[in-house]
């Protein structure tokens, strides 16, 4: 696995500084403050309560990078985005790796959300997955813009099969991207708004 790499700084589009390293076990403090600074319509994706401790103390406690992988973004020692790169060993879709990115509103549309995907889709390639799915709700239309900026397509739509904060059934967008094709189209895709890197 090559994260020798990390941590990477870079600049983002309006010239804020970031740091972008996989989680270790001593994130959990900072990791907690920023899911409690989310509004609850960004973190909702999740799936599990993160704003309690102990989700979080779980997180932080059973790292292993082979079957989750988090990149942290990091801004002034303050955690503004975290993406997740989520696999298994065994079974029919060991080759399918699945993306969650969530990215703190003061930096959103800036790229991070963009360059974190990146370094997740080109991680996984790296680790010889071919094919990378992302989940969002039918109307979360900046995350679906994001993921298709990346090359990701709808592959599938589940109805009703989530509930909103509000509580309203919605539909589930399954995108899709063989990333076995990906990193040279993704190059291309986002060169106009790359991040330039820091020192
Ligand atoms: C999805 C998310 C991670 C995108 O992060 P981001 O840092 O804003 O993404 P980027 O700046 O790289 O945006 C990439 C493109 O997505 C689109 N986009 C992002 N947010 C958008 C919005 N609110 N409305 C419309 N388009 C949007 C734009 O096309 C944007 O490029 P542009 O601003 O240069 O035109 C962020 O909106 C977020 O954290 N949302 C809540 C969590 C979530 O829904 N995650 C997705 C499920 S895994």
């Amino acid at each position: 696995m090559n994260l020798e790499e990390y941590p990477i700084t870079l600049t983002l589009k309006d010239g804020l500084h970031v740091t972008i390293r996989p989680m270790t076990a001593s994130d959990g403090p900072a990791l907690l403050e920023f899911f409690r600074s989310l509004p609850e319509e960004d973190r909702q994706f999740l799936r599990e309560d993160v704003t309690q401790q102990e989700v979080v103390a779980r997180f932080v406690a059973n790292l292993d990078y082979d079957t989750v992988l988090p990149l942290l973004a990091i801004n002034e020692g303050k955690i503004v985005g975290d993406a997740t790169l989520h696999r298994t060993h065994r079974g029919w879709s060991s080759h399918v790796g699945e993306i969650r990115v969530v990215v703190a509103r003061a930096f959103q549309r800036n790229g991070l959300g963009t360059t974190l995907a990146k370094y997740l889709v080109r991680h996984a390639i790296s680790v010889g997955l071919d094919k990378m799915v992302g989940e969002v709700i039918d109307n979360q239309v900046g995350a679906r813009r994001a993921f298709e900026r990346l090359g990701f397509h709808p592959e599938a739509v589940l109805k009703g099969h989530v509930k909103d904060i509000h509580g309203m059934k919605r539909d589930l967008v399954i995108l899709a991207n063989d990333v076995s094709h990906i990193w040279e189209k993704m190059e291309a895709m986002v060169a106009d708004f790359s991040p330039t890197f820091g020192g």
